[in-house]
């Protein structure tokens, strides 16, 4: 694959809208891009898409999240304005100012209420969003309480990087399109899981992982960076390379899993970083917890700027990460 068509699959499904438990336009949007290049694809009941390469060998299963944080509508004022909650991982002073889109086109600013004294007490739950409404019937007739809206941010290309909204996970979605797709032969039986709900607790790749049961699990999600101005202290920097994960607050990932990755990397001569990752979780954290256990790690593209509008990743590691699971899976 061609960096240009590269960047065309991640834009396409990173536009996709999908927040936590709306994950159908994303998985419309992969399924045709896997098929002919795997044995089997399968929905499961709470909406994973599972895509099987059959083999006789080891059952690895591969995770990525399909969803993207939003926000939901909790109340319509007699103006017009929405009030809202958030899915997931939303942070009020990102969502200041941005633009969010529901299911349906309907465009709103998120905006504050301008009275506050300082900008610290700034919560979703003094903010509104201005759809362009006059009135309670008015907005009513556009939105309704429920609906959910995600971030606008166009996938746009500058020097090798990318920039997106939802990057958080459809690159690593798009690691996994791009595996299947280049995969060269392997024993082992290949399970893409594109998982739902991992922003709200990592909830899909509990009930895929049960449904498989694999010998051994990777998810592939992005990882914050150390690398920005008077950032925190973290060994990780953008274009540097996929990183294997050692930890996060979800999981201490499994010395096997870890061993692998890293004797796989250097026999292939793949350069890589190692990730400690001091808050968040992945999906990792819900399957090595299945059933009686299943030893499990994450690969992580580096990411600034995650949860926001604008999430930049570098091509470079795309590239490199899959190639990394490529060399993993063998
Ligand atoms: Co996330
Ligand atoms: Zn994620």
């Amino acid at each position: 694959m061609n960096d240009e068509n590269l960047i065309e699959m991640i834009g396409s499904i990173a536009q996709a809208f999908g927040p936590s438990g709306n994950e159908q336009n994303v998985r419309e949007a992969i399924e045709p891009m896997l098929s002919g290049y795997v044995d089997e694809i399968r929905v499961d009941p709470l909406g994973n898409l599972i895509a099987v390469k059959k083999g006789a060998g080891l059952k690895i299963m591969l995770a990525v999240h399909m969803d993207e944080i939003g926000i939901l509508i909790t109340y319509i004022d007699e103006k017009g304005f929405l009030r809202f909650g958030t899915v997931g991982g939303v942070s009020p002073h990102f969502a200041l100012g941005a633009r969010v889109v529901f299911e349906n086109g309907t465009i709103g600013t998120v905006w504050y209420e301008e009275k506050m004294d300082s900008m610290k007490d700034l919560k979703t739950d003094r903010m509104f969003i201005d759809i362009g409404a006059g009135s309670r019937e008015e907005a009513g007739a556009m939105v309704h309480v429920g609906d959910m809206a995600v971030f606008c941010g166009d996938t746009v290309e500058t020097n090798g990087k990318l920039i997106s909204k939802a990057m958080d996970d459809r690159v690593g979605c798009a690691v996994l399109v791009a595996l299947a797709r280049t995969l060269t032969e392997t024993e082992n039986e290949i399970h893409y899981v594109f998982t739902v709900q991992e922003e709200v607790g990592l909830r899909g790749a509990r009930t895929a992982a049960w449904g498989i049961m694999p010998d051994m699990a990777l998810a592939v999600d992005v990882t914050s960076v150390g690398d920005l101005p008077e950032s925190h202290h973290m060994a990780v920097s953008l274009g540097k390379g996929p990183t294997i994960k050692i930890k996060d607050s979800s999981i201490i990932c499994h010395p096997d899993v870890v061993e692998r990755l890293r004797a796989r990397a250097e026999e292939a001569g793949i350069t890589v970083q190692y990730e400690v990752l001091t808050a968040g979780g992945t999906d990792a954290g819900s399957i090595h917890l299945t059933a009686g256990g299943i030893p499990t790690g994450a690969v992580s593209i580096p990411t600034r700027f995650v949860h926001s509008p604008s999430e930049m990743i570098s091509l470079s590691d795309v590239k490199s990460a899959v190639k990394l699971l490529a060399a993993f899976i063998r």
